[in-house]
């Protein structure tokens, strides 16, 4: 795209923008590539757009995720102290070094890709047993009936929670997927402690009852290794908001991106041993989030010839990264199964890259094959451009996506 627009303070935020950003980003990436966003409180965020920048913001201690810094800025922008709740403010995602570096070496044996690859017959169970509840009708969502459920239940059952909680589970996961520090909503709040809860006493049972599961791991670890109470329940909220929405999120994407790419559909189908070489290529085209987590500069950052102030939130859009020619020059808004494998960032870079990438790769290719293996007939029951994504600062999920079988 070509020409000049005029953009709203707001750009980032709008419905239409939600729908299809891509030609906006084209835009941002070429004219203003750290572009500022005016937020609805008031304040203001920067935005990086470009594939190099993010990378380098990624990379760069002066931008940070430690969950103080952030509330810090908040209370200052509020004029109200506010503090983290101990379930966000103990855990790696939301921390740097250095308390970053042990919270991520105590998980680290759980998400290897051996691991990973261990974990595929269960996946396959819970993915079967899912599709086998939307079998019997003649329409289906393959959000809320399979994509939202499929990686709740996974990480949970990594986790060590029992079978009887994961309707909880899923309940509490859909609760999460909508906090945020200044809503004051009760209903989200009495999930938020009922999760606390529950959580709270699985970590003391596996201390009397360990399992074959990462929380029983976590209890026992060596003395020297071993994390509070607290930072095990935290790393289990983190593992919660880090692996569901965002696996969700991709494997909606996937789907749909493989119902609307019937050629690529066929060749992913009739050569197996093709998902794992083309897994990167379909994360790069559905980009399953929209901007990595937030950071806050810590010091004056110049990015993309532009000087970000100390104290400023800093928004990098991965999903912009993902188009951006300077770095995938081949028509990157299209599926190429054949693309070498492209660096994306959709897992981020640097310390805190995505600790669950391996499995959201292995939910995602049995995700798609069971669908259809199962149901080589499987289509979309709508128009392709009736699909409509959900508003969400990170994560990018389709709002539903009906089919026929
Ligand atoms: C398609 C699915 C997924 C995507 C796109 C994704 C994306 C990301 C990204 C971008 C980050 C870096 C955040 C940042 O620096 O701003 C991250 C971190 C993280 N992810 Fe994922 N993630 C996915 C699945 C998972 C799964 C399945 C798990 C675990 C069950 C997981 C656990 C984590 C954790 C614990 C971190 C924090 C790592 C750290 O701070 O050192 N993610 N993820």
């Amino acid at each position: 795209m070509t020409g000049t627009r005029t953009l709203s303070k707001y750009w980032m935020l709008t419905n239409d923008f939600t729908q299809n950003p891509y030609p906006v980003l084209e835009y941002v990436r070429r004219e203003s590539p750290v572009r500022e966003l005016s937020l609805p409180d008031g304040s203001r965020a920067f935005v990086v757009t470009r594939y190099d920048d993010a990378k380098a913001a990624l990379a760069d201690p002066r931008l940070s995720r430690d969950i103080h810094v952030h509330y810090r800025l908040m209370s200052q922008r509020t004029g109200r102290t506010m503090t983290p709740p101990p379930e966000e403010a103990n855990h790696l995602a939301n921390l740097e070094p250095p308390r970053h570096t042990p919270l991520r070496r105590a998980i680290s044996f759980a998400f290897t890709p051996r691991r990973a690859e261990a974990l595929r017959p269960r996946v396959e169970t819970i993915a079967d047993d899912l599709l086998d509840k939307l079998a019997g009708r003649p329409r289906a969502d393959l959000i809320g009936g399979y994509a939202d459920p499929l990686p709740v239940i996974t990480i949970a059952e990594l986790m060590g929670v029992p079978a009887d909680a994961w309707p909880d589970f899923l309940r509490w996961s859909a609760a999460l997927r909508t906090y945020s520090p200044t809503d004051g909503s009760g209903a989200l709040d009495r999930n938020i402690q009922e999760l606390s809860r529950y959580m709270s006493e699985l970590i003391a049972r596996k201390e009397r009852e360990p399992g074959e599961d990462l929380l029983s791991a976590l209890v026992h670890a060596d003395e020297e290794r071993r994390l509070t109470p607290t930072e095990i329940l935290s790393t289990g909220f983190a593992l919660m908001t880090g692996g569901n929405d965002t696996t969700a999120s991709l494997v909606g994407g996937v789907l749909a991106a493989l119902l609307t790419h019937p050629a690529e559909r066929a060749r992913l189908l009739g050569e197996p041993g093709r998902w794992g070489a083309s897994m990167d290529e379909l994360i790069r085209y559905v980009s399953p989030i929209g901007n990595a987590l937030q950071r806050v500069t810590t010091e004056p950052v110049e990015l993309g010839g532009v000087t970000i102030p100390a104290g400023e939130v800093v928004v990098i859009c991965v999903m912009s990264t993902n188009r951006d020619t300077a770095q995938f020059p081949h028509h990157p808004d299209r599926l190429d199964l054949d693309r070498p494998k492209p660096a994306h960032l959709s897992f981020g870079f640097g310390i805190h890259y995505c600790s669950g990438a391996h499995l959201a790769k292995v939910i995602t290719e049995i995700a798609a094959r069971r669908l259809f293996e199962r149901f080589p007939d499987v289509r979309l029951a709508v128009d392709p451009a009736e699909l409509r994504y959900q508003q969400n600062v990170v994560v990018r999920p389709l709002v539903e996506l009906p089919v026929a079988w």
